[in-house]
């Protein structure tokens, strides 16, 4: 079986998930099912970032040691990734020892090859991003505009640096030919427009933070946290003994930090000789408000409130289907409201419900209802090469159940009974667990209910989507 490598970003534990987090991680795991069904050996992480100055200072915000603080707030991650049914096969935390060692290997190997040397940094610095500011980055109060300005801090510190600025040039040689491919366009024209601007060497350590990765060789200094979250992607092969996973097959992310993962993380590895990952999807944010949801603008929807409204399906649908592809999506409950009761109550769970009715009455068996004889429709197939989660769902349902829908209409079958009942149903009972199958993926018990309430003998069934109240 061939393998496949799918990771998302590993997101920070000053915060508890919210569906910004919750978005990224449902789509890796719509995609790594997919890849999954579609015959790979897929393999599939997730985890937190514990490191640096922004979970130092919120674990003294709550009175605790930043690794209790970790500790806590990781399982919290867990917990939602359960709840939502994601089918992670690594959870990685940073503050794991062998990933700590690893990543310590990999700056050794990087300061041995002669990309680190020692200079001053000055400059502004954003808790919130963890990043080094440059003019670009800041609004016209001279802050960082994702997050509230106090968490821009002026910093000056001796540092050791990567010598980033002499990789850049092949990194972007790469992404011009597509062997790191970066999607969509708009973001692959935006980082190749950047590094036109010019890059610098950046600083990989900290002098005055203990809460981190000690450099190797000079253990008064700590990792930068970005450098060494990164490298999660490579230390997990290794951890979990899987070295041929690598490289990674798709990276998923949002484009706030496609600059680390586009730029930093390719330049890393080739100072190394690693191979690079094949490819990185760069979504868009959910905006409530007019404003990217986050902990800091105090704007989130958490993965639970939507869960007891829609049930675990019905927000993996509703997060897919608002999937901000190029353009930021505008999300909230009353959108999410509209589409659950339209697609899923009146849509599939209203097509699924009344055909069994009809089938049970006319007595129908399904017998081809064997597993190898579903298939993805060619149309899910090419949206899911190209991460359209959104046209594949349109596409099943505007072409497929609610064809389904006008041929139940056409054919009248509730005036009909006996081998006329059977008849005008045939094609349909057979193509509503083959729909189920293209939308296991999306709604993998949903999905698979379907399928065995449509194997062998059609039964009426619980009611699927139950109605919002
Ligand atoms: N810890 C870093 C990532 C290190 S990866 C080596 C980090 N963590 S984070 O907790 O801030 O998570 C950022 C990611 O969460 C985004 O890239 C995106 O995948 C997801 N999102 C967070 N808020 C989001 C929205 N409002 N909308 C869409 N995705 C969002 O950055």
């Amino acid at each position: 079986m061939e393998k496949f490598y799918i990771t998302t970003p590993i997101y920070y534990v000053n915060d508890l998930p919210h569906i910004g987090h919750t978005l990224t991680t449902v789509l890796a795991d719509i995609f790594a099912r997919y890849k999954k069904q579609a015959g790979f050996d897929a393999y599939f992480t997730t985890g937190t970032d514990e490191h640096g100055l922004k979970i130092k200072q919120a674990a003294e915000k709550a009175g605790k040691h930043p690794q209790e603080f970790a500790d806590e707030v990781a399982l919290e991650f867990k917990k939602a990734w359960q709840l939502l049914d994601i089918q992670y096969d690594y959870f990685i935390r940073t503050t794991n020892p062998k990933h700590k060692g690893l990543a310590q290997h990999f700056l050794g190997v990087l300061r041995d090859l002669g990309h680190i040397y020692k200079d001053i940094y000055e400059g502004l610095y954003c808790v919130g991003c963890e990043k080094f500011l440059t003019e670009s980055d800041l609004n016209e109060n001279n802050r960082c505009p994702l997050h509230k300005p106090e968490q821009t801090i002026h910093q000056k510190e001796e540092n050791y640096f990567f010598k980033l600025s002499e990789f850049t040039q092949k990194v972007k040689q790469l992404i011009v030919e597509d062997k790191f491919k970066i999607e969509p366009l708009e973001r692959r024209s935006e980082i190749l427009a950047r590094i036109e601007q010019g890059v610098e060497d950046i600083s990989i350590s900290r002098e005055k933070l203990d809460w981190g990765v000690p450099i190797p060789w000079d253990k008064s200094q700590t990792s930068y946290v970005w450098v060494e979250a990164l490298l999660n992607y490579w230390t997990i092969p290794q951890i979990v003994d899987k070295p041929n996973l690598w490289p990674p097959d798709l990276q998923t992310l949002g484009k706030e930090i496609l600059w680390f993962h586009g730029v930093i993380w390719p330049a890393m590895l080739l100072a190394v000789g690693e191979k690079l990952p094949q490819g990185l999807f760069v979504h868009s944010f959910f905006m409530i408000d007019g404003k990217k949801m986050s902990k800091s603008l105090g704007n989130v929807i958490n993965p639970q409130q939507l869960v007891e409204r829609y049930g675990v399906d019905g927000t993996r649908y509703l997060l897919a289907k608002s999937l901000p592809y190029s353009d930021d999506s505008y999300v909230g409950l009353a959108k999410f409201d509209e589409w659950y009761t339209a697609d899923l109550a009146n849509g599939l769970g209203n097509l699924v419900a009344r055909v069994a009715t009809l089938a049970e009455k006319a007595g129908i068996e399904n017998k081809t209802n064997k597993r190898k004889q579903f298939k993805f429709y060619p149309e899910t197939k090419s949206y899911f090469d190209i991460y359209r989660f959104d046209l594949a769902l349109a596409f099943i349902w505007e072409k497929k159940i609610r064809e389904l829908d006008r041929l139940i209409d056409k054919r009248q079958p509730w005036n009909l009974a006996g081998e006329k009942l059977q008849e005008a149903l045939s094609d349909i009972v057979t193509e509503i667990p083959q729909i189920a199958y293209n939308l296991k993926p999306f709604l993998p018990a949903t999905a698979q209910e379907i399928i065995n309430q449509y194997s062998g003998k059609i039964k009426k069934g619980e009611s699927l989507f139950p109605r919002l109240k």
